[in-house]
């Protein structure tokens, strides 16, 4: 209690040095930029985890070179932090009553008021409490170095019963024309999904194991929606009613340190999810739910992925693209020093019949598998009814390199099926030090090709005789494939 009082009187103290500071820039129109976002953010204690990934990942991401302003410097990051300069905007202050119980979003959405308006403001969910907010989009544009830190609980109503009939049942916590942004804190983001999952309309949860017709939208737990330069770190997110996080029409992501957590059977339950996004770095994070692990969509570029561990999961998706005749690009994506393990995909690319655009600069290097279906799948075919019809485009699928890719997989499918469009060959597909074995049950050493061209390195086990060597006589330059 003593501590909690003197933090009070803190941020009280603090609180007036803001509302001081913002009304001189208010008085003054003083625009001038300070020179210190990255003091505040409070060093995110994260608990190393008998998961963590193989082959010594790095203790922080690598520099990720393209968007120079996105990423903080690693010596930031580890700093204790300035607290004498911080502007924090703690949730009680504004009301927030915090028992798992009382609706705190009004007290929310006036901390974020506040914080939005100064130089490096911190909305601050304090190490004490369950605070209970309803759908919301936190949105700017805000003042650069604004810091929503979680370091108790946040969660939505729980369950569709709970949720507001006036709000979006597609979304929860919005953060939306944003530009230099961090979500980070010790705390938890919790999802409360279950009552979602257990919908008469998801798969296999309608009377006798049926299926009730939906609509049966369950909302993201997190979504970024044109913003730029943002960072999520440290957090535990768990239980996400639907996707746990969303970026979309975003450019320079760091994602680093995060746990997500979901059962294995909880439906719709991506990880992390990214369309229409440029230039992502996803670094030392944790991620075991219901579907992919990662999954990108059309329209991402210069995505690095590195010493995530995915498992149990869908596994690492590209796709899908080309939906409804669609143009899909995704190009420069890499995943490394990744461990995937109990999951029904390893790496995934899947397109519709009838896209354009393509998906190229692919590279996956030093992945572990663990008891994992269809390791390396490629499935042009994608159809969600079974009753999709050919056609005579596809998303043009070319420069995919897997090397070292380790490990286990599960007999009940083959460990390698590169199914190409009957249109559109896959083309310069590299395999190098590609070692799969059975992680119990009958070796099944069938891997499948179809269309598929590239060259293999070294001797890939299961052998795989069915990649075709050189490029198909019939790709011709071909504006479809344009992006
Ligand atoms: C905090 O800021 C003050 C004033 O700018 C500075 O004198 C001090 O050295 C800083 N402390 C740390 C730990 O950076
Ligand atoms: C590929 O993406 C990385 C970041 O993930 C970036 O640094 C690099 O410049 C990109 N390469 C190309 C050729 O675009
Ligand atoms: C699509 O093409 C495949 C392979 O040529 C063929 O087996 C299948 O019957 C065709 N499906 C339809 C709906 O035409
Ligand atoms: C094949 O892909 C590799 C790796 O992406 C690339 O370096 C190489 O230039 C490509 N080869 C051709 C012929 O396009």
């Amino acid at each position: 209690m003593k501590n909690h009082h003197s933090l009070m009187l803190l941020c009280i103290v603090m609180l007036v040095i803001c509302q001081n500071l913002g009304n001189v820039e208010g008085r003054y129109h003083f625009h001038k930029k300070q020179k210190s976002k990255t003091s505040n953010i409070v060093s995110p204690a994260y608990a190393p985890s008998p998961e963590d990934p193989i082959s010594q990942p790095p203790d922080y991401p690598p520099p990720v070179p393209s968007d120079q302003s996105y990423a903080p410097a690693p010596s930031d990051m580890s700093d204790p932090g300035n607290s004498t300069t911080d502007c924090i905007f703690d949730v009680r202050s504004f009301g927030a009553v915090g028992d798992g119980d009382n609706d705190d979003t009004a007290a929310f959405r006036d901390a974020w008021k506040e914080a939005c308006q100064v130089e490096s403001g911190v909305v601050l969910v304090p190490s004490d409490g369950t605070f209970m907010i309803t759908s919301t989009i936190f949105s700017g544009p805000c003042k650069s170095g604004l810091v929503f830190q979680v370091d108790g609980v946040l969660m939505p109503p729980n369950g569709p019963d709970c949720w507001p009939k006036s709000d979006s049942s597609k979304q929860w916590l919005v953060f939306y024309r944003l530009d230099d942004m961090t979500l980070t804190g010790t705390g938890t983001i919790e999802g409360n999904g279950q009552k979602w999952w257990d919908l008469p309309c998801k798969p296999h949860k309608g009377p006798g194991g049926s299926t009730l017709p939906g609509p049966c939208e369950s909302p993201a737990l997190i979504r970024f929606f044109m913003s730029s330069n943002l960072v999520v770190t440290g957090l535990r997110i768990q239980n996400s009613p639907q996707f746990h996080m969303k970026f979309d029409g975003c450019r320079g992501v760091l994602i680093n340190r995060l746990s997500i957590s979901s059962p294995k059977l909880s439906p719709n339950t991506d990880g992390i999810h990214i369309e229409n996004t440029k230039s992502v770095g996803i670094y030392n994070s944790v991620i075991g739910n219901g579907d992919d692990c990662i999954s990108i969509g059309t329209g991402c570029s210069d995505v690095d992925i590195e010493a995530v561990t995915c498992g149990p999961s869908h596994g690492i998706s590209i796709g899908s693209l080309g939906v409804q005749n669609s143009r899909a690009c995704v190009s420069n994506i890499t995943v490394r020093n990744a461990i995937i393990k109990d999951s029904d995909n390893g790496l995934r690319i899947k397109t519709w019949q009838g896209g354009s655009g393509s998906v190229t600069g692919i590279w996956f290097e030093n992945i572990q598998m663990e008891n994992v279906r269809n390791c390396l799948i490629v499935d042009q075919y994608y159809c969600l009814s079974k009753a999709c019809r050919n056609q005579t485009s596809a998303v043009y699928l070319t420069d995919v390199t897997y090397r070292n890719i380790k490990g286990t997989y599960d007999v009940r499918s083959p460990p390698i099926h590169f199914a190409c469009s009957d249109s559109v060959a896959c083309t310069n597909i590299t395999m190098s030090e590609v070692e799969l074995l059975p992680y119990e049950g009958v070796l099944v050493d069938d891997p499948f090709c179809w269309n598929a061209y590239g060259t293999q390195e070294t001797l890939t086990i299961p052998p795989i005789d069915c990649l075709q060597d050189g490029m198909p006589q019939s790709l011709a330059e071909n504006s479809l494939y344009d992006c």
